[in-house]
């Protein structure tokens, strides 16, 4: 089995002004070169106005948009392209996150579309999926997960595959407090690495890189991914101040 590189990605979320982004790059010296002795791959994805400056003062790091339009160009107030991210450089966005689910209606199609339009400009689609509590209790969770899975990556090719990262996220566990078991985490998401192998064969299955994410903290970093299924972090709070995401590396 191909290694898959272990990727640790903050997600801002709608945190950290220019100025608190920019303070953030001059404090992570240190841990680049951490994760670059460990062989880890890390980013952060912060707001749409924070991406030139990061991407201009954080060399060498994942860099990535928190959601991006599926369209080209046209009548859609409020929303970014793929253009306008390439133009700085940007080659990464989340797509679908819970939050983006809940407060602005994204469909599993919508969320497909996003994910089509980035890995047709060669971009890459971190495509995230969890289910809620409710779903989670009544043990539903891995049919929850398939649809999102089977919906949101439809109609991509094996080639595609090579620009997606999915992160799994329980709803129930985003910035709760309450994580998820590492058993948990691993059940869901060996079973999504059965989904992928059944729509895109055995080597993207094997190939595909899929984070845990809700509550992971430097304190239990180091259970989660010790699973072996299990590829990195989406991380909310805990990646916001440098410290924390120094030890987030130093932990993994
Ligand atoms: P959290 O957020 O780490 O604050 O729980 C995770 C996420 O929403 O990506």
């Amino acid at each position: 089995m191909p290694a898959r590189k272990k990727l640790l990605l903050g997600n801002w979320k709608m945190n950290h002004t220019i100025a608190e982004a920019s303070a953030f790059c001059d404090s992570i010296k240190d841990t680049k070169e951490l994760a670059k002795e460990r062989g880890i791959q890390i980013g952060v994805c912060p707001s749409f106005l924070s991406l030139q400056t990061v991407k201009r003062k954080a060399k060498g790091i994942v860099v990535g948009a928190q959601d991006v339009s599926a369209f080209e160009s046209g009548a859609y107030t409020g929303q970014v392209s793929i253009p306008m991210l390439q133009e700085l450089g940007i080659t990464w966005a989340l797509v679908g996150h819970s939050e983006r689910r809940e407060y602005n209606g994204e469909s599993n199609e919508v969320c497909n579309a996003k994910v089509k339009a980035l890995v047709s400009h060669g971009m890459t689609a971190v495509y995230c999926c969890g289910e809620s509590e409710e779903i989670y209790e009544k043990g539903e969770t891995n049919a929850w997960v398939e649809n999102q899975i089977r919906t949101g990556l439809k109609d991509l090719t094996k080639d595609d595959m090579k620009n997606v990262v999915i992160a799994y996220e329980p709803i129930w566990a985003i910035g709760t407090g309450k994580v998820a078991t590492p058993e948990i985490a691993e059940n869901v998401i060996g079973y999504i690495r059965t989904v992928i192998k059944s729509m895109f064969g055995k080597g993207v299955a094997n190939r595909i890189r899929i984070l845990y994410g809700g509550s992971v903290k430097p304190g239990n970093i180091h259970e989660i991914m010790l699973k072996p299924d299990i590829d990195g972090a989406l991380v909310g709070g805990a990646s916001l101040k440098a410290d924390s995401f120094r030890e987030l590396v130093a932990n993994l």
